[in-house]
């Protein structure tokens, strides 16, 4: 795993999209997984801009999104469908019949995570997944309990998520209580993760999910067992790690060595 801390989130969100260009131009049919949140906000902007520049093209890129509001309809300003199009795909050259994002609205729930997983094999599997970090150290919508093996499925979102995305609504109760998500099995699956985290109040479930123990109670501690992850952290983030230095002594070394992301 490497650990990449930088001074603040917008450094953060250059070298992420630094090592996502870099993919793409090694692979022009890069079969992406996104993610929602604030926290590839800075990741998404930058790649827009790159696109912008005709640095990369996203015309082949086929996209998978992390998890959805269950209960919410695609045009929902709160849907991630919603988020992913203002946010990234109506401002970068992607066809968005490629871009897939779990239904909210799905009738049969087993039927359309089964079919989520299929289709996600077929195109040969996720090359490179973004994934963010929830406060009670979930990915996607992986809350404290889930199995390491899960695989998408339905989950009742913990309180603690419900009061911490209550700020993108009106109320908590506006807050759906439940969401699809890929599993920690299907995040795990996929060929390289990258991480992003800022913040203080990130620096505490940081710690526990990179140096603690691996535990289905903080879901993104799974991301040990993964051969190929590089996690970008602001300093604030970071603040709570004990091996600070020697993350940073690595990067040295590497950029001595001319080894990029
Ligand atoms: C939600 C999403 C997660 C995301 C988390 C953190 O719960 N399902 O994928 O990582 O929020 O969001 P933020 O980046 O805004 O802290």
């Amino acid at each position: 795993m490497r650990v990449i801390i930088k001074d603040n989130y917008e450094e953060i969100s250059k070298s992420a999209a630094e090592l996502v260009k870099n993919r793409i131009l090694n692979k022009s049919n890069l079969i992406l997984g996104l993610a929602t949140g604030s926290s590839p906000l800075g990741l998404y902007k930058e790649l827009v801009k790159i696109c912008e520049n005709k640095e990369i093209t996203f015309k082949k890129i086929r996209t998978f999104n992390l998890d959805e509001y269950y209960g919410l309809s695609p045009d929902h300003l709160q849907s991630y469908r919603y988020f992913m199009n203002v946010n990234l795909f109506n401002h970068i050259d992607i066809d968005k019949k490629n871009t897939y994002v779990p239904d909210g609205l799905a009738k049969d729930i087993d039927k359309f995570c089964n079919d989520y997983e299929k289709k996600i094999k077929n195109t040969g599997g996720i090359d490179l997944q973004v994934i963010g970090i929830g406060g009670d150290g979930h990915i996607g919508f992986n809350e404290p309990g889930t199995s390491l093996a899960s695989r998408t499925h339905l989950v009742i979102l913990d309180e603690q998520t419900i009061g911490d995305n209550a700020r993108f609504f009106n109320s908590v109760d506006e807050v759906p209580k439940a969401a699809i998500t890929m599993g920690v099995g299907t995040v795990l699956e996929t060929k390289e993760i990258i991480l992003l985290a800022n913040g203080i109040k990130k620096a505490k479930i940081i710690a526990q999910t990179l140096e603690g123990p691996v535990t289905s109670m903080i879901t993104a501690s799974s991301i040990q067992l993964h051969p190929k992850v590089t996690v970008f952290l602001d300093k604030e983030a970071a603040s709570e790690l004990k091996r600070i230095s020697y993350y940073n002594f690595v990067e040295k070394q590497l950029a001595k060595m001319a080894i990029s992301l």
